[in-house]
């Protein structure tokens, strides 16, 4: 346990700052369940596969290469089949598409955990800012292209991040998607992360009259290789630290497999969870205007690629 969580209290769930992936998941058993997570090989994501297999879902575990989402999936104590989806690359995110369709499987849950963070130089994909094409293209894609594999109960959890009140004024620039026209680390990484926010709100407004949900979700400030571009002094003070004042890897895990996997995380669908409760995010991550222009761009982004 984190030292913070000694010091917070559970939430309306019962759930909070300290519950862990296996605490959210005590008691159920997800035997029948396919689950699919991006970014099965590292930090959050690993854990959370690991903690789904352990219950007995059959993981549907994502890597940038089939390679190492094998080498993840052997190391977790149940069922997982690793496939590769580079999230920068439509071919690949298609491909993945192409095999879990073949595969025949139905899914109960998506969750789009993979991203990256701070790139120091702009970087772009098929024209685009990386992190805003990764984060929120990939997995746009990926999503949009495995709905009608979600089962009438699906759930889909996107991985924001409180970095999504960074994004630049207005929540995403249309205007600058590529960054050409300025580019900076974190609002960079703010407008993914608010994409993703304003993409699971469109998706349950998209929802309405099933029963399928959508989520998004804050899992905290854990030490993980995300912060590899942060530099080395500030890359060693955080993983010096972590195990003090940050998350452990079990306690990020827990608020994406709630809202993926326990029931208390139904009455709350369409919302922006943060230690397994809902959270109040920046107000124009509640722009459903907003949120349905991205869908639309997005779209035609998608279409062009
Ligand atoms: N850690 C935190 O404090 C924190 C806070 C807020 C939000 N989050 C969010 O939580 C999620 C998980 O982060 P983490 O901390 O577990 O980071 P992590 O340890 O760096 O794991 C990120 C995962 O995403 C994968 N990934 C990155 N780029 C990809 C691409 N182009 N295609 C496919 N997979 C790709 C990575 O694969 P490789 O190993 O091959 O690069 C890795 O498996 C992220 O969405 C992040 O934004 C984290």
């Amino acid at each position: 346990m984190s030292l913070f969580a000694m010091f917070k209290s559970a939430g309306p769930t019962g759930f909070g700052y300290g519950s862990t992936a296996e605490q959210v998941t005590e008691g159920l058993s997800l035997a029948g369940q396919t689950i699919l997570v991006t970014g099965c090989n590292s930090g959050i994501g690993q854990e959370a596969c690991r903690v789904l297999a352990l219950r007995g879902a059959l993981v549907l575990a994502t890597a940038r290469t089939k390679e190492k989402a094998a080498a993840s999936c052997a190391t977790f104590p149940g069922k997982a089949i690793g496939y590769a989806c580079e999230l920068s690359k439509p071919s690949s995110v298609r491909k993945c598409v192409a095999a879990v369709k073949e595969d025949g499987h139905r899914l109960d849950a998506i969750i789009c955990n993979a991203g990256i963070m701070m790139l120091p130089k702009l970087e772009k994909s098929h024209g685009y800012e990386l992190q805003f094409f990764t984060n929120h293209i990939g997995h746009f894609m990926l999503v949009t292209g495995l709905l009608d594999q979600l089962k009438d109960e699906g759930r889909v959890v996107m991985l924001s991040s409180e970095g999504h009140r960074q994004a630049p004024i207005g929540g995403i620039v249309f205007e600058n998607l590529s960054g050409d026209k300025g580019y900076r680390p974190l609002t960079a990484y703010g407008q993914s992360k608010m994409a993703n926010l304003l993409f699971a709100k469109e998706l349950q407004r998209r929802f309405a009259g099933t029963r399928k949900t959508a989520y998004a979700v804050h899992p905290g400030v854990v030490a993980t290789n995300l912060a590899r571009n942060l530099g080395p002094v500030l890359s060693w003070v955080l993983a010096a630290t972590g195990p003090f004042f940050l998350k452990s890897v079990g306690e990020g895990a827990a608020t994406e497999i709630f809202a993926a996997v326990n029931a208390k995380a139904l009455p709350l669908a369409g919302s922006y969870l943060s230690d397994s409760n809902v959270k109040k995010p920046r107000a124009d991550a509640e722009d459903a205007a907003l949120a349905t222009r991205l869908w639309a761009e997005s779209e035609e982004i998608v279409k062009a690629l």
